[in-house]
C-alpha cells in the first residue's frame, strides 16, 4: 500500500494548469538579490551586525508597514525555490511574504545570534517582472537576501502503509487507506463546524468532505461552569451523510483559571488565562494537578468512545500549535508537551482502548515532535492571506517526517487555490478553513475563489467521496 507516484506523474500535475510553463531545466543556478539593493519602505541599510553578504543587510522592521520589495525576474513561468537569509538576533520571529501582491506566506525564522539561510517554501515566477516583498509581521528581524533556485520536481512519497496504533480499529483502517489511496492526487475539502461546512453547500453548491469539530466544550474545568459541547452530535451527523471527521481539543485547563475581566475562565486554554504549570503537573504521577490532567483525558475518553460505538473514525489533532506557546499545553516548552502527548496517547489507546482514532501532530519545529511511533499524520495551522498553497509548511513537514506521513492543512485562513497547489506541487491531504470571520470573510476567502475551489477536479467534496470506506 506504500505509494509510489512516478516522476512523470508529478510533472504533469504540476503543469496541468499551466501550458505556456516552461520544463524544469536542472542546470538553471541560483540567483541571489541583495536586500540593500531592494526597495525599501520604512526600513533601513545597516552593517553593524557582521556576517552579511553584499555591501550590508536590511534592518528597521519595527512598524507594520514596513516591508522590502524585491524586484526579480524569470525567463520562464517557473517554480524556484525561496530562500531567505535573515538575522533573528531579538528572538524566533515571523515574517510574511508575498508574491506579485497577491500569495502571501508566513515563514518561522528561527532565533540565532547571526545570519542563517531559512528556506522559505517556493514562489511560481511569471516570465519577466516579478515582485516579492518581505513584510514586517513580528518584525525586529534582519534580511540580508534572497536566493531564488529552480525547483526541481517532488521526490516520491514513502508513507506508512498503515496507522501505528496496532489495535487501529477497522474504521480507522479504512480511513486511512482511504487517505493514502487519494494522498498526492486530490485534496479533501473541509471546514471547521458543521454550520460553517452546511454555509459553503449552500454558496457554492458543495459541501465540505471534512468537518472539524473542537472538544473544547468537553473540558471538565467549563462543563463544571454549564457548558453543554455539541460536538458528537455534530461529527455523527457529518459521519452519517458519508463525511469524515477531524476533531480537536482546546483543552481548558484542569485548574488554575484565573477567571478575570481580560481573562474569563472560557479562555481558560490560553496560557495567559491560566496558571497552570504543565512540567510541575508532570512531575510525579501522584500530585493533584496530575490527577487532573488525568481526569481531562478521562472525560475526553468518553466522548471519543460515542465516536467510535457509532463507527465514526476521527482524525484527532490533540495539542495542536504547541510550539506557539500561546496554548497552556505549549507553554512549558517542548519536553513536557511531548510527555503528555504520549500519557494522552497512553491513556486513550492502552487504557481506554480508544482505536477509532488517526494520530494527527500539529508542530513543524523537529523539538516538538513526539516521534513517528504515535504519530500516523503531520499537520500544520497556517493563516496566511491570498490562497496561497502554503508550501513553506508543507516542506516543513516533509522534512520532519521524512515523507513518511501524510500531511494536512488542518487549520487554515484561506483556503488554498487548486491549481497553485498542483503548480507548486504541495499535496496537502485536506484542508480545513477555520469559522467566524475566516470562511466567512472575503478579505481571507471570497465567494469566487470558494467556487473555484469547491468546484475544481482536484478538491474533493462530500458528494465525490461517498462510499469511500467501502
Ligand atoms: C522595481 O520595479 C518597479 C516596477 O517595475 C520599478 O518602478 C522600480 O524602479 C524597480 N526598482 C528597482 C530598484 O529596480
Ligand atoms: C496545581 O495547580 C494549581 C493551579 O495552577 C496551583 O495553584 C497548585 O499549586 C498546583 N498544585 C500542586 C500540588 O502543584
Ligand atoms: C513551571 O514551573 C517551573 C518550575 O517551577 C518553572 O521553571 C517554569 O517556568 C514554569 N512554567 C510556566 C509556563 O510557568
Amino acid at each position: 500500500m506504500t505509494q509510489l507516484i512516478s516522476i512523470g506523474v508529478y510533472i504533469a500535475l504540476a503543469f496541468a494548469s499551466f501550458a505556456t510553463a516552461a520544463p524544469y531545466s536542472v542546470n538553471d543556478g541560483a540567483k541571489t538579490y541583495e536586500a540593500e539593493n531592494a526597495v525599501l519602505s520604512g526600513t533601513s541599510v545597516d552593517t553593524a551586525q557582521t556576517g552579511y553578504t553584499g555591501t550590508g543587510y536590511v534592518t528597521g522592521f519595527d512598524e507594520g508597514t514596513d516591508k522590502i520589495t524585491f524586484n526579480v525576474t524569470s525567463d520562464a513561468t517557473k517554480l524556484y525555490e525561496l530562500t531567505i537569509r535573515a538575522g533573528a538576533i531579538y528572538g524566533d520571529k515571523r515574517t510574511t511574504v508575498v508574491l506579485n501582491n497577491g500569495i502571501s506566506s508566513e515563514v518561522f525564522l528561527p532565533a540565532g545570534n547571526t545570519f542563517v539561510d531559512v528556506a522559505a517554501g517556493q514562489v511560481l515566477l511569471n516570465e519577466g517582472a516579478n515582485t516579492i516583498d518581505i513584510l514586517n509581521n513580528w518584525g525586529w528581524y534582519l534580511i540580508d537576501s534572497i536566493t531564488l533556485t529552480p525547483s526541481k520536481p517532488r521526490a516520491s512519497h514513502n508513507i506508512d502503509p498503515l496507522p501505528r496504533n496496532p489495535a487501529a480499529d477497522s474504521s480507522a483502517k479504512a480511513l486511512y487507506g482511504y487517505l493514502l489511496s487519494i494522498y498526492g492526487k486530490k485534496i479533501l475539502s473541509g471546514q471547521q463546524e458543521l454550520s460553517h461546512a452546511d454555509w459553503i453547500g449552500k454558496q457554492t453548491g458543495k459541501t465540505p468532505a471534512l468537518v472539524s469539530v473542537d472538544l473544547i466544550d468537553y473540558s471538565p474545568s467549563r462543563v463544571e461552569r454549564g457548558t453543554v459541547g455539541t460536538a458528537v452530535e455534530e461529527a455523527i451527523t457529518h459521519h452519517n451523510r458519508g463525511g469524515i471527521v477531524s476533531v480537536l481539543w482546546h483543552w481548558n485547563a484542569p485548574a488554575g483559571l484565573y477567571d478575570t475581566e481580560e481573562n474569563k475562565w472560557w479562555s481558560g486554554f490560553y496560557t495567559r488565562a491560566t496558571d497552570f504549570n504543565l512540567t510541575t503537573a508532570l512531575s510525579s504521577t501522584t500530585n493533584t494537578n496530575y490527577t487532573l490532567l488525568i481526569r481531562d483525558i478521562d472525560a475526553i475518553a468518553v466522548q471519543l468512545k460515542r465516536l467510535q460505538s457509532a463507527g465514526v473514525p476521527v482524525l484527532f489533532r490533540p495539542l495542536h500549535e504547541a510550539e506557539g506557546a500561546w496554548f497552556w499545553w505549549g507553554a512549558s516548552g517542548p519536553e513536557s508537551a511531548k510527555k503528555l502527548y504520549a500519557l494522552l496517547y497512553d491513556r486513550l489507546t492502552n487504557h481506554h482502548g480508544v482505536n477509532n482514532l488517526i494520530w494527527v501532530w500539529n508542530s513543524v519545529l523537529p523539538e516538538w515532535y513526539p516521534g513517528d511511533a504515535t504519530v500516523d499524520i503531520l499537520s500544520a495551522d497556517v493563516y496566511a492571506q491570498g490562497n496561497g498553497p502554503m508550501s513553506t509548511q508543507y516542506d516543513q513537514l516533509i522534512k520532519l517526517g521524512q515523507d513518511k506521513k501524510m500531511i494536512a492543512a488542518s487549520e487554515v485562513g484561506a483556503a488554498p487555490l487548486p491549481r497553485l497547489l498542483q503548480a507548486y506541487q504541495t499535496h496537502w491531504l485536506w484542508f480545513a478553513v477555520w469559522g467566524d470571520s475566516f470562511i466567512d470573510n472575503p478579505d481571507w476567502n471570497s465567494l469566487e475563489n470558494l467556487k473555484e475551489i469547491y468546484n475544481s477536479e482536484y478538491v474533493l467534496t462530500l458528494d465525490k467521496i461517498q462510499g469511500w470506506g467501502a
